[in-house]
C-alpha cells in the first residue's frame, strides 16, 4: 500500500510498496479517508519527544475511515472514527475513568504506525461509528482537534456560565477550545498573533480577541475587564504559559494543552495566596466521543470551516510546511481514492 512514513527526524518519504497492515485477533483493517495534520505530528517530525517511537513509522492520529475487513461490531463499509489512542482497560488510570492517561496507552502515529496511509489496522473495541450525517472529511478532526478541547473545557477546566475565559493560540486546537468555552457559556478572549485566525475565533463566538503582536497583552487586559477566571495555553511555548498565569484572577485555573518540555518560570506566591491551579490536559476519554458526536450532529460545533487544504498523501510535505509556518488551520490529507 501507499504510505508516508517518517524514515529519520525532518523525512516523510513517500512508500508505494508499504506492507498493508494484517489484522490480528480483535483488530480491524480500515482504509483510511482523511487524517488531520497536527501540530503533535510537527514536534515528531522537527525534534521529537520523549514517548515517540523511533522512526521508521507512519505518523497520522487524527482519521476518519471505512471498515474494509468485517470485525464482531463492525463491518466492511462502515463508516468510522479513529481515537488517536488505544487503552488497557486494567491500569487504575482506566479503571477509574481516566483512559486518557492510560498507562500502557497505544498512540496511531506515535507508538503505533498511523494514519497517512491507505489502511490502517485498529483495535475493533476502540472504534467508534461516525454517524452518516458526519462527513468522513469532518470527522478526522472530530478525533483529536475536537475531542481535545472538550476534555479540557468540560472535564479539566470545568469551564462554567459566565466565567472568562482566554484562550492562548487559536489554531488547530485552540480554536475549538474557544468554540467549547462559548458552548459551555463563557465569555472568551481569543489570543493569536494571526489576525485571520481571530476573525474565525469572532465568528466562532469570542466576544473579545487580542493579538499581542499589535499590543502589549497586559495592556489589553487592564483596558478589557482584567484578569480571568480560566485561562487555555494551546500553544506550547514557555512565554506564551507565562503570560497565561499571568493573565488569571484570584482562584483562576490553567490549563496546559500546548507541548513543551522547556522550563518555565512561574511565582508560587501568587498560587498559594489567591488559591490559583495549574493543570494539564491531554486527549479525552472514550465515554465522550459520543457526547462529541452528538454536539456536532446537533450543529453546535461548527467543522467545516477549520479544514485548510486537502491534499494527497504525496503532497504531505507541503501540508506540513503549511502548518509549520502558520498559515492553516487544519490541513487534511486525503490517502486513498475512495
Ligand atoms: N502568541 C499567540 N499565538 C501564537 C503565538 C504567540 N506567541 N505563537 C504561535 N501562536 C499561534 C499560531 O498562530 C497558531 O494559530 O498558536 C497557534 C498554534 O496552532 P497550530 O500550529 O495549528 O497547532 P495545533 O495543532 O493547534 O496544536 C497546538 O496543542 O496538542 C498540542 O502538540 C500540540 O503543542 C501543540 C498545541
Amino acid at each position: 500500500m501507499k504510505a508516508a512514513v517518517l524514515t529519520e527526524q525532518g523525512k516523510i518519504k513517500i512508500d508505494e510498496n508499504y506492507p498493508a497492515p494484517i489484522p490480528e485477533d480483535g483488530e480491524i483493517l480500515v482504509k483510511v479517508a482523511a487524517c488531520g495534520v497536527c501540530h503533535t505530528d510537527l514536534h515528531y517530525i522537527d525534534h521529537g519527544v520523549p514517548t515517540f517511537k523511533k522512526p521508521p513509522v507512519i505518523l497520522g492520529h487524527e482519521a476518519a475511515g471505512i471498515v474494509d475487513s468485517s470485525g464482531k461490531t463492525f463491518k466492511k463499509g462502515d463508516r468510522v472514527l479513529l481515537p488517536p489512542v488505544f487503552t488497557c482497560g486494567k491500569c487504575r488510570f482506566c479503571l477509574s475513568g481516566r483512559e486518557n492517561i492510560c498507562q500502557n496507552m497505544v498512540m496511531l502515529g506515535n507508538s503505533i504506525d498511523g494514519a497517512f496511509a491507505e489502511f490502517i489496522k485498529v483495535p475493533e473495541k476502540d472504534v467508534i461509528p461516525l454517524p452518516d450525517e458526519i462527513p468522513l472529511e469532518e470527522g478526522c478532526i472530530i478525533a483529536d482537534a475536537l475531542s481535545t478541547p472538550y476534555h479540557a473545557v468540560f472535564n479539566r477546566a470545568k469551564v462554567q456560565p459566565k466565567e472568562r475565559v482566554i484562550v492562548f493560540g487559536c489554531g488547530g486546537v485552540g480554536i475549538n477550545v474557544v468554540q467549547m468555552a462559548v458552548l459551555a457559556g463563557a465569555e472568551v478572549i481569543a489570543c493569536d498573533i494571526d489576525n485571520k485566525k481571530l476573525m474565525l475565533a469572532r465568528e466562532f463566538g469570542a466576544s473579545l480577541v487580542v493579538n499581542p503582536s499589535e499590543i502589549a497583552f497586559k495592556d489589553f487586559l487592564k483596558q478589557n475587564g482584567g484578569p480571568v477566571e480560566v485561562a487555555f495555553e494551546v500553544i506550547g511555548q514557555p512565554d506564551t504559559i507565562e503570560s497565561a498565569f499571568k493573565s488569571l484572577a484570584k482562584a483562576g485555573r490553567l490549563c496546559i494543552v500546548g507541548y513543551t518540555n522547556q522550563n518555565i518560570t512561574i511565582n508560587p506566591a501568587k498560587i498559594m495566596f489567591f488559591e490559583q491551579e495549574i493543570f494539564g490536559s491531554i486527549g479525552c476519554r472514550p465515554v465522550d466521543f459520543p457526547k462529541i458526536l452528538d454536539l456536532v450532529s446537533d450543529k453546535k460545533i461548527n467543522l467545516d470551516k477549520l479544514i485548510s487544504n486537502k491534499y494527497k498523501l504525496e503532497d504531505i510535505n507541503l501540508a506540513f510546511d503549511e502548518l509549520r509556518e502558520s498559515k492553516v488551520l487544519r490541513n487534511i490529507i486525503i490517502p486513498a481514492k475512495n
